[in-house]
């Protein structure tokens, strides 16, 4: 039998490079930032980066909007920084995804502007441009993305035709019905992959594949934004073809889709035949459901249900750069620990956000330094890496800090063997030794109310994890030593039989 692909078993860390590490002192994190702080991630045991859109942009959408696909945006360095990051984080054995933006381009990328020069352009097509409705409005009902329902179309009055854009006016969405809109952007991966660059997360993908007929969206569910309700099924031709030109590469490179539906098919369907995505993101289930042992049980089954069947490997993320932090969500510290269990011990593959093994809270911004359209700035707070002021940012950065940085930075709570970066550490270490833990089985078990529990087997390794989802003790059976535990207690010794209030362990 071949043996798994290292996606698989991997622990992948998304950065988010505005706000990472600054390494030219202006105040927004870059590539520099991110090489010098390749160490940092090297203890904690990850197995790959993933760093959100470093391509040319105008930052309407901080990077979501790219102008130019084969180059690295100048605030963030340039092509041989990134080179630099690949060849260093290779050494160090930890492979670097890109994010790559297929949906929509920025409005100055080159090709809307040709775009939009004149009806006649040649790139018309690349884009999706139709004549107003009979009373001069949109040529349909679907709604943005930000800011409210407002259209997903804006009129173009040198030209006299709306374009769609299903998030802001400055991302015009491409037409990927357009062959040579597929043989552009499938020469973009090339570029990539030509470099080294070991796979994408790609944004959007339920985006790609519209109803040739723009039908109205259903009028009940026009306030939510056309980009959570567009699930065409000619999306999966491209998704195909996509996962063509990233298989014709040796080294396994890796294809991580986002799926953010809030109604319609589940995520399933993106794996296609294994011939889609390698790997999916079911959101928003994956970073909206609550702390609590009934729905997070619901959430484990449906996930094994409806991707054991087809042979598909889940994902699993609680925080990423468009939601609020899951230590803001669930309220505590103790319950952002047990989470760590809980996200590191399931089948699957984590992604980590930068900062959650800080236990980081989302930043309170005030209105005068809020910049996102869509309200995310609070999660993109930068990484506090040091105690003085400051904290590790040459300059003051673009966003305010996240709450208690003199406390929760890198180097205070590296200091602290009993902080929740350890606990990080020793979950990411535990993975490692462990064929269960990484690839194994998994059974849910029978658990009294407020715990949920399951056990990870591959021949006869295996491991039994309990996580109390309530803040009070709890007695619950099982049999084991205490590998690691989400407040470090009892860590070596038999499992006494109850579990602390929002105490997780994992049981070898
Ligand atoms: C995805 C990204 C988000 C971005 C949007 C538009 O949802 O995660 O940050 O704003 O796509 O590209």
């Amino acid at each position: 039998m071949p043996s798994a692909p290292w996606w698989r078993s991997a622990v992948v860390y998304q950065i988010y490079p505005l706000s990472f590490a600054d390494g030219s002192g202006d105040g927004v994190g870059d590539l520099r930032g991110v090489r010098a702080r390749l160490d940092h991630l090297a203890w904690l045991g990850v197995d790959a980066v993933w760093l959100s859109p470093i391509f040319r942009s105008p930052m309407a959408d901080f990077g979501y909007d790219v102008a130019d696909y084969c180059d690295v945006d100048p605030l963030f360095g340039s092509l041989a920084d990134l080179d630099a990051i690949v060849a260093d984080a290779h050494a160090r054995g930890i492979r670097v995804l890109l994010d790559w933006v297929p949906n929509h381009t920025s409005d100055r990328h080159p090709w809307f502007v040709e775009s939009r020069a004149s009806r006649s352009s040649p790139r018309r097509g690349w884009y999706v441009w139709r004549d107003p409705a009979p009373d001069g409005g949109p040529p349909n009902n679907w709604t943005a993305a930000f800011g409210g329902p407002s259209p997903a179309w804006t009129l173009d009055r040198a030209t006299g035709q709306y374009y769609l854009h299903t998030f802001l006016p400055a991302q015009p969405d491409l037409d990927w019905r357009n062959p040579d809109v597929v043989a552009a952007m499938h020469a973009t991966l090339r570029f990539w992959l030509d470099r080294g660059i070991d796979g994408f997360r790609v944004d959007v993908v339920h985006g790609l594949g519209k109803d040739p007929a723009l039908p109205d969206d259903p009028p009940e569910l026009v306030p939510i934004p056309h980009a959570a309700l567009n699930d065409h099924e000619s999306t999966h031709a491209i998704l195909r073809a996509l996962r063509r030109v990233v298989d014709a590469y040796p080294g396994e490179r890796v294809l991580v889709g986002e799926v953010y539906l809030l109604v319609g098919k589940t995520h399933a369907s993106y794996y296609g035949r294994g011939d889609e995505l390698h790997l999916v993101f079911e959101l928003p289930a994956a970073v909206l459901t609550p702390w609590d042992a009934a729905e997070w049980r619901a959430r484990i089954a449906h996930v094994a249900a409806t991707l054991e069947p087809i042979g598909a490997w889940p994902t699993w993320v609680l925080s990423n750069h468009d939601t609020p932090r899951h230590r803001t969500r669930f309220g505590s510290e103790a319950r952002a620990r047990a989470a760590a269990v809980l996200l590191l011990a399931l089948r699957g593959t984590p992604f980590l956000y930068a900062g959650e093994e800080l236990g980081l809270e989302d930043a309170v911004v005030p209105l005068a330094r809020a910049v996102d359209p869509g309200g995310r700035d609070g999660c993109r707070a930068p990484i506090p890496w040091t105690p003085a002021p400051g904290h590790g940012w040459p300059a003051e950065p673009w966003l305010p800090f996240a709450p208690e940085p003199a406390r929760r930075n890198v180097e205070t709570l590296r200091a602290d063997p009993s902080s929740i970066l350890h606990l990080y550490r020793r979950l990411l270490a535990a993975r490692r030794a462990s064929p269960a833990l990484r690839a194994g089985d998994q059974t849910l078990r029978p658990a009294p109310d407020g715990v949920v529990a399951w056990e990870r087997t591959a021949g006869t390794d295996r491991r039994t994890v309990l996580v109390n989802f309530t803040d009070r003790a709890v007695a619950c059976a099982a049999a084991g030593t205490v590998e690691v535990a989400s407040d470090g207690e009892g860590e070596g010794r038999p499992y006494a039989g109850t579990l602390a209030p929002d105490q997780a362990v994992v049981l070898r």
